[in-house]
């Protein structure tokens, strides 16, 4: 099939309006993206609409009118709120749910109860649905899957060929889609959010609750409110990861980032190949810019981007909701001090793996380091110190180490005394020491409930008898005493249940676990 690429004259869109009423499939510009349309009461043309994106058939579709009064014959009624939404928004970008009337067929509604329609701003939209002199099921005019269409190009990549025509209308103006409202339950819930937000929602029909998979992953087996929730979105080719930071940590950590791209703000300042989406305290900008930058990164060949957080208030909410399904939910929490937490047992060869993650770039907060500092002649944590285990433990101010140790590890109530003293005040200092990224090697950071303050923890674990080895020959101490450290500390199981990843350090291919690690979180 050839398709044909109209303009938006008169005679254009009557043309358009002629391919709808007889069945065949014609995109068109809306205010927020590109839609593929269909005559929504002729089923066979709509079930193209499913073969020509590659959409699951249980996914419903929008309606389209042009004028107010065609809502009626969609529904089973209009209640209040839904009418006093229409009449405040329509025509907008915002999309109500109700419940069906016979007429909407089950291709439309993916076999719900309900319909979904929706009045376009844009006149050129209106215009042809207006010319087709039906109601318009259109979809984003997408393939499934991938970032919705923002100009006539995207429409022509994704459907060359596979549908009769597209109307020419040049850019959306909102660039993402239309807030979706159900009110065909007791309390009205936006399942997508857009350009009409919760705010200007809830000033006309008071509260309104946000769908919790809008701003989160899904968990298994929970129900979708809508079911576009629970299929893959807006999904470029690249790896995308959106940084949770603000802006200097965002360049620094990004900057690090060799080979891969940022997508970033305009004010960002970025040495890596970067596409720039909109401004950062502009959500307009970012809306409008999204999805064609998630496109151009695909023709530039990005296999891993690194995308800098949105603001999430006002449209910003809509971005955001875009950009983490473009990620896959992939957040890299840079607000936490530490981008890896190191632990494991003792001899585990932990010391070998952060030598490795330095020479990647990591900046390496060792916390025994730290403690040794906080404890030298004239540290102000000597007297907390002596406060509990007695002013002998200082000798013309230095403290002595052993005497220490002795008394703190007489029993368990006075280790837990020590550690009380001992590891806020290490924590707080390393996180002092912090910039992304680093790794936070704390052998006790489970008792010392750092685990929060980590974006990943990884954990070294190594058989039993090389960690004995390891210790005999790293303390110079006898296999009985090598043995009584190691019993003195907690299994492997209790690190490995804490961490988000483990490395086994028996000798081999430790770098490559490193990196099949890195490649996963970074
Ligand atoms: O801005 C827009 O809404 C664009 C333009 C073309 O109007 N259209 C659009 O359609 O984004 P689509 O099909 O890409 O997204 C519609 C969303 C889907 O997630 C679908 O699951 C949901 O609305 N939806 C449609 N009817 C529904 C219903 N009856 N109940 C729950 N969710 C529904
Ligand atoms: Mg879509």
């Amino acid at each position: 099939m050839e398709t044909k690429i109209l303009s938006t004259s008169k005679q254009d869109i009557a043309l358009a309006g002629k391919i709808l009423r007889g069945g065949g499939l014609v995109a068109f510009p809306t205010e927020t993206v590109y839609g593929l349309g269909a005559n929504a009461f002729d089923e066979e043309a709509v079930k193209s609409i499913y073969r020509a994106k590659g959409r699951p058939s249980d996914n419903p579709l929008i309606v389209h009118i042009a004028k107010k009064e065609d809502i009626a014959p969609l529904v089973e009624e209009i209640p209040e709120k839904a009418q006093k939404l229409i009449d405040a928004f329509f025509p907008a970008p915002l999309t109500i749910i109700l419940k069906k009337s016979p007429l909407i067929g089950k291709t439309v509604s993916g076999g719900l109860e309900t319909v979904a329609f929706r009045m376009p701003k844009n006149e050129i939209a209106r215009a042809v649905i207006e010319a087709a002199g039906v109601p318009i099921a259109a979809p984003s005019a997408n393939t499934s899957g991938l970032p919705s269409p923002t100009k006539a190009s995207h429409v022509i990549d994704d459907m060359q060929g596979k549908i009769e025509a597209i109307v020419d209308g040049g850019d959306c103006e909102f660039g993402v889609e239309s807030t979706v409202i159900t009110l065909a339950e007791k309390t009205p819930v936006i399942l997508r959010p857009g350009a009409i937000t919760k705010e200007m929602i809830e000033k006309v029909i008071g509260k309104t609750a946000l769908a919790k998979a809008v701003l989160s992953e899904m968990e298994e087996g929970e129900k979708a409110a809508s079911p576009g929730m629970k299929y893959k979105h807006y999904s470029p080719k690249a790896k995308v990861f959106i940084v949770d930071a603000d802006k200097k940590t965002y360049e620094n950590f990004v900057n690090s980032k060799k080979g891969a791209f940022a997508l970033c703000f305009e004010e960002d300042e970025i040495s890596i190949p970067k596409v720039v989406f909109g401004k950062e305290n502009d959500d307009l900008s970012q809306a409008k810019l999204l999805f064609d930058k998630l496109r151009e990164l695909d023709e530039l060949g990005a296999k891993k981007v690194y995308a800098r957080i949105p603001n999430k208030d006002g449209i910003g909410t809509a971005v955001y909701n875009r950009l983490i399904r473009a990620a896959a939910f992939n957040i890299i929490d840079l607000k936490k001090p530490f981008t890896i937490g190191l632990t494991g047992q003792t001899g585990a060869g932990k010391g070998y793996v952060c030598e490795e993650l330095e020479k990647l770039g990591f900046k390496i907060i060792n916390s025994d380091f730290v403690a040794r500092k906080l404890t030298e002649k004239g540290s102000p944590l000597l007297g907390a110190l002596q406060k509990s285990f007695g002013e002998d433990i200082l000798e013309n101010g230095e403290l002595n180490r052993k005497l220490l140790a002795k008394r703190a590890f007489e029993n368990k109530e006075k280790t837990a005394l020590l550690n009380s003293v001992m590891h806020p005040a290490i924590i707080e200092e390393c996180k002092k020491q912090s910039r992304h990224p680093c790794v936070f090697d704390a052998p006790q950071l489970f008792e010392a409930k750092a685990e929060d303050l980590c974006y990943k923890i990884i954990c070294v674990s190594a058989p039993a008898e090389k960690r004995l080895e390891r210790i005999m020959k790293r303390d110079n101490i006898s296999e009985e005493d090598a043995l009584l450290r190691i019993n003195a500390q907690f299994d492997e199981k209790y690190y490995i249940d804490r961490s988000d990843y483990v490395i086994y350090n028996n000798g081999q291919n430790i770098n490559e676990q490193i990196n099949r690690i890195l490649e996963v979180i970074l």
